[in-house]
């Protein structure tokens, strides 16, 4: 029986495949490469190439691997690019979504991990964030999240589809083989060690004026590697027939913009120039996770998610993939 793991050949897809794989689990990719990498995923792993709703090339790969379960990652992730095309958001990860879950409700695949976002809850009321706090995203990014939670939601009661949908804080870190690497780069621990090894020249940080100790923004980390493994778990509670539920992926302890960049200093030994830029629209001051849900239904914990731990495996990649994977 394989796993099904669209988005696979994406950041937090392939540390994911790279764990499912470790563990004896057959794998199958599907991944349009628009944002991914082909060589993040290992040759060995079959990997097609298409849109995750592709309706006859998902009854292709299904006729040709007995897929058990599915994790889909598959999604266009850039907050401000959803601002600025909310079409092409609600094309990929919706329609494309809804495409993929029907498909595979078709063909007889009952359970689906979803990579989900603290996104789907907007500014919140309270820090930290449960699982059952109001959802009202800010951006249209969220909301195509929120609308495949909800719709994951109605099929369950509807069909019976069971589902883990995973409401990730902030992926950072790397293992020895995969690394962050987003083209374009928005996110902040691959850019304050490019800025430390000069791959870029200043690190824009934004906003400094937030109700925060040192004015900047707070968010909480957590090591891809853990999320992977929450995956895993997420599939586990599935085949032992768990119920459907959503869950926050944190560790419950947050870290301002500079404090990340005063533990790159550290960890790198290296200047890291910063220029202080407006605050982007919609960046909530605040965001870390209520994780307890996480380790009560799933026993998850993260093991690799203290901040310098996170730096420092990402340092290593960045310094053994000068250019990410486009070399
Ligand atoms: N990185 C984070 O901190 C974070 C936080 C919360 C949620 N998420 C979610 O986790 C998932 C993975 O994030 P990531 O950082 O690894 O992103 P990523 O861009 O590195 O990976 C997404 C992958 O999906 C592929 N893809 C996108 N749309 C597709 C489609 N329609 N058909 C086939 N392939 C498609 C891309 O080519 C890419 O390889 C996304 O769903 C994202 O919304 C990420």
């Amino acid at each position: 029986m394989a796993v099904l793991v669209t988005g696979g050949a994406g950041y937090i897809g392939s540390v994911t495949v790279e764990r499912l794989s470790a563990q004896g689990e057959a794998v199958v990719v599907l991944d349009d490469l628009f944002r991914g990498h082909r060589s993040a995923v290992a040759p060995v792993v079959p990997l097609y190439q298409g849109r995750a709703g592709d309706r006859s090339l998902l009854k292709k790969i299904l006729s040709e691997h007995k897929v058990e379960a599915c994790v889909h990652f598959a999604a266009l992730a850039y907050v401000g690019e959803s601002v600025q095309q909310p079409a092409k958001y609600f094309e990929n990860n919706v329609e494309q979504g809804v495409a993929l879950i029907t498909t595979l409700l078709d063909a007889g695949v009952r359970s689906i991990v979803f990579s989900s976002t603290c996104a789907t809850y907007g500014e919140p009321e309270q820090i930290p964030i449960s699982e059952d706090a109001p959802q009202w995203p800010t951006n249209p990014y969220g909301w195509t999240k929120l609308a495949l939670e909800r719709m994951l939601a109605a099929f369950d009661r509807a069909h019976g589809m069971k589902f883990v949908a995973l409401r990730y804080f902030n992926a950072a870190g790397a293992t020895e083989r995969s690394g962050e690497h987003h083209e374009p780069e928005s996110h902040l621990v691959p850019n304050v060690l490019k800025a430390a090894s000069g791959a870029l020249p200043i690190l824009s940080v934004f906003g400094q004026n937030y109700p925060t100790p040192d004015g900047t923004a707070i968010r909480d980390y957590v090591h891809v590697s853990d999320l992977a493994d929450a995956h895993i778990l997420a599939l586990k509670h599935l085949r032992a027939g768990g119920a459907s539920d959503f869950i926050n992926l944190g560790t419950g302890q947050g870290y301002s913009v500079m404090e990340v960049v005063e533990c790159g200093r550290k960890v790198t030994g290296r200047p890291i120039p910063i220029r202080i830029e407006p605050p982007r629209a919609g960046d909530p001051a605040r965001l870390v996770a209520d994780a307890s849900r996480a380790t009560k239904v799933l026993g998850w914990k993260p093991r690799k998610s203290d901040l310098a731990t996170i730096l420092r495996s990402q340092w290593d990649w960045q310094q053994s993939h000068p250019n990410g994977y486009a070399q």
